[in-house]
């Protein structure tokens, strides 16, 4: 599994428009949605919830959606975000009692699933459950916002989470959420992610009504894929 995925997070998007934004932004070369839940109590933001996924899934939207849950508690929403046509559902430990039964619940759903890791959260939660994890996310930023600068020492992590998922043989995707940008995705791929979620670099890209207005900054990222 080396392939690049590339991964547009809808907090950048334009919410009143958000169907055609999705619409655009894969036709323009994305791969997935990253699709950001916060819940004013997990981090200090408010977004958007399961009817907001299924509404993009009634809409025609099939690509993998990713749905990164900012939220705690985090058990009693997971089963509403499969229903709504979630595609990964990743959770930051510290928003569960019960990591590894938390994991299994997504499963059970039919979802994979997936463990997010801030700045200075470490990678020690990975010891018992990376059986049952099909994404590490690592956030390079402090969750709550878009438009955030990459902290650098993500870097470093990114190899140290490389290294985990080597050893333990499984296909598990490797993404970086926060301040990813064409100017430092070669370095982030070098260091070891498979999966970019870029928000405000894509979605503040471009102000004009094309629908291939995202594609130059998204052949950018490959560009710089492509040459590591
Ligand atoms: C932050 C979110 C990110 C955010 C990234 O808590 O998880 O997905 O949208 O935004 P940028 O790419 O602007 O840093
Ligand atoms: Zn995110």
């Amino acid at each position: 599994m080396s392939e690049f995925f590339i991964a547009p997070s809808i907090l950048s998007a334009d919410f009143a428009r958000l169907g055609q934004e999705v619409d655009d932004v894969l036709a323009s070369g994305a791969d997935m949605v990253h699709f950001d839940v916060m819940d004013n109590h997990y981090v200090p933001n408010l977004t958007i919830g399961p009817l907001v996924c299924e509404a993009l899934r009634n809409h025609g939207v099939t690509a993998p959606i990713d749905v990164h849950l900012m939220v705690r508690p985090v058990d009693r929403i997971i089963p509403d975000f499969a229903a709504a046509g979630a595609s990964y559902i990743t959770f930051h430990p510290e928003g569960s009692e019960h990591i590894d039964r938390t994991l299994g619940l997504i499963h059970e759903q039919g979802c994979k699933a997936g463990l997010v890791f801030n700045p200075a959260t470490p990678l020690d939660y990975l010891d018992y459950v990376i059986d049952k994890v099909d994404m590490v996310l690592l956030m390079s930023v402090n969750p709550g916002f878009g438009g955030q600068s990459f902290i650098p020492s993500s870097l470093k992590k990114l190899e140290f989470a490389r290294q985990r998922i080597k050893q333990s043989g499984r296909e598990i995707r490797l993404e970086i959420d926060g301040g990813v940008k064409v100017d430092n995705i070669g370095a982030i791929a070098a260091a070891g992610a498979d999966t970019f979620v870029a928000g405000s670099a894509i979605f503040g890209a471009a102000q004009e009504a094309d629908p291939h207005r995202y594609e130059s900054v998204i052949q950018a990222m490959r560009e710089r894929l492509a040459a590591i």
